[in-house]
């Protein structure tokens, strides 16, 4: 089985293929299914990363949730402990640019949500297979704050993410649900 970081690279060229227009209709398909979910549809506060493309885009996910009264809460990394915490998210003039032009919450303009209060975390990455298991942007940060977050685990992904099997390694953690622009994959249901 071919390297995590492999894997990695090889779809981060295959999502920048993506025509811009298709992108846009698929992303439009995962959000109607996002928010038909049960998840969606119970959870009154949610966790959420700021999307940069060609990822499945969550500025429209964060604007629905607000609609709907719904708290929103974006990640921070720590990168000297590979620590991550979520802040609530009022509005986009709270974010900032940090590294890689990754947009991330000013500190001093939002409070801490404590892991307690996330019913739901919608869970980044690259490549997923139907048991959920996931490669992620490689620097371990879900993996670390997953460990004891016992609620629900969903990620978003267009079908071209999905493989048969990903490469795992003892600490990864599935995710519950995984929603595509095709299907909704339930990956607790033992195959
Ligand atoms: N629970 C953990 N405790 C300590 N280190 C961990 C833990 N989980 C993962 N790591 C470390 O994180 C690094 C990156 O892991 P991995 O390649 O699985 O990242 P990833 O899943 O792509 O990233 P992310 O979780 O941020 O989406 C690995 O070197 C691993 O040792
Ligand atoms: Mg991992």
């Amino acid at each position: 089985m071919k390297e995590k970081s492999t894997i990695r690279e090889e779809m981060k060229k295959t999502l920048g293929n993506m025509d811009p227009l298709s992108h846009e209709a698929k992303c439009k398909a995962i959000h109607e299914k996002l928010f038909a979910s049960n998840e969606w549809q119970d959870a009154q506060t949610i966790a959420v990363t700021i999307s940069r493309f060609p990822e499945v885009d969550t500025e429209a996910i964060i604007m629905r949730a607000w609609h709907e009264g719904k708290k929103v809460a974006v990640p921070k990394c720590f990168p000297n402990n590979k620590g991550m915490e979520f802040y609530f998210l009022e509005n986009f003039n709270q974010l900032e640019s940090v590294y890689f032009g990754l947009k991330e919450p000013i500190v001093t303009e939002v409070e801490i949500c404590l892991k307690e209060k996330l019913e739901f975390i919608l869970v980044p990455g690259l490549i997923f297979d139907e048991e959920g298991y996931r490669v992620g942007f490689g620097g371990g940060y879900y993996d670390r704050y997953l460990v004891d977050y016992t609620r629900s685990k969903v990620a978003l992904a267009f079908t071209e993410q999905l493989v048969k099997k990903v490469p795992t390694d003892h600490y990864d953690i599935p995710v519950h649900k995984i929603v595509t622009n095709e299907v909704v994959y339930d990956c607790t249901i033992r195959k």
